[in-house]
């Protein structure tokens, strides 16, 4: 398959990459997931602007515009004939004799590819298990950093008890998932954590609550508590992989009457409706 490197498309097996380079050796650059429906890139000003935004928040400067980017990205589906799947983008600081400060000059370097993912339909009808994990990430989640280390290791924990996705919380405080962002419902309004620095902005949660406003759904951008999450009437998760995806159970305990809500699905249908 091509992918892409800096802004050349190549042959992946052409692909070399430096013992030395900071993302491999620090976790030191930053990344995306776009969703692609039917051959377009969702939202991808969206994701692009964000790609950009935690570049500068790491100070690694990206040395093409956001147009050149998007063709790019464009190029790379077209070329491997995507139709419903997802690009992966990271750009890292770059190769340098490893120090832990930043060189003095390095050129960044960026991969994409791409994959063919079908939707989670099965699982979006269903819904799925979510686990409580205490979040023991660092404070500046906003930025869509490299460095999973902390999603990793909590969302094997939830693997490992049989369930579908970690509900990190601080405390008693519930910031998202291990990747992705949560929501309850209780009394018809959505609540959900605000876009702190505690939490990855999602864009799929600017589609969704944009969706909300459209269908009259009050929106609370406030943070709740495990025990409030296990008094919802609904619960979901979502994300660019997994869309707008029903959690029907925490830790075993069923949420509302254990299957997906009459919100989440008009809010599943409304966000269908927007793809094409
Ligand atoms: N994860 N929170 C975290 C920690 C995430 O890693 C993600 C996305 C989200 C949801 O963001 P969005 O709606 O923009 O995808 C929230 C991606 C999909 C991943 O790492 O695979």
């Amino acid at each position: 398959a091509w992918i892409l490197h800096n802004d050349t498309l190549i042959q992946e097996e052409e692909l070399a990459i430096s013992k030395e380079d900071r993302g491999y050796q620090f976790g030191d650059g930053i990344y995306e997931v776009i969703r692609i429906y039917e051959g377009n890139l969702f939202t991808a000003k969206e994701h692009i602007d964000r790609f950009y935004a935690s570049a500068e928040k790491i100070k690694i400067v990206i040395p093409y515009t956001k147009d050149v980017l998007h063709k790019l990205l464009y190029d790379l589906v077209e070329q491997n004939e995507i139709n419903n799947g997802q690009v992966y983008v990271q750009i890292t600081r770059g190769d340098a004799m490893r120090q832990h400060h930043f060189p003095q000059e390095t050129s960044p370097v960026m991969v994409a590819y791409t994959k063919t993912v079908e939707r989670p339909k099965e699982m979006m009808e269903a819904g799925v298990h979510g686990t409580f994990i205490e979040d023991m990430r660092w404070l500046r989640c906003d930025i869509k950093s490299l460095n999973l280390l902390g999603n990793v290791m909590a969302k094997q924990e939830a693997h490992e008890a049989g369930s579908y996705e970690a509900i990190l919380h601080r405390g008693e405080v519930v910031t998202e998932g291990s990747s992705s962002n949560m929501y309850g419902i209780k009394n018809g309004i959505l609540y959900t954590h605000p876009a702190t620095n505690l939490i990855l902005n999602g864009i799929t949660r600017s589609v969704i609550l944009d969706l909300c406003r459209n269908l009259g759904i009050e929106v609370q951008e406030t943070a709740f508590t495990k025990e409030q999450a296990l008094e919802m009437d609904e619960f979901f998760m979502s994300s660019t992989t997994a869309e707008i995806m029903p959690i029907v159970r925490i830790d075993g305990q069923e949420i509302g009457n254990g299957s997906p809500g009459e919100a989440t699905r008009k809010l599943q249908q409304a966000f269908e409706a927007n793809l094409k």
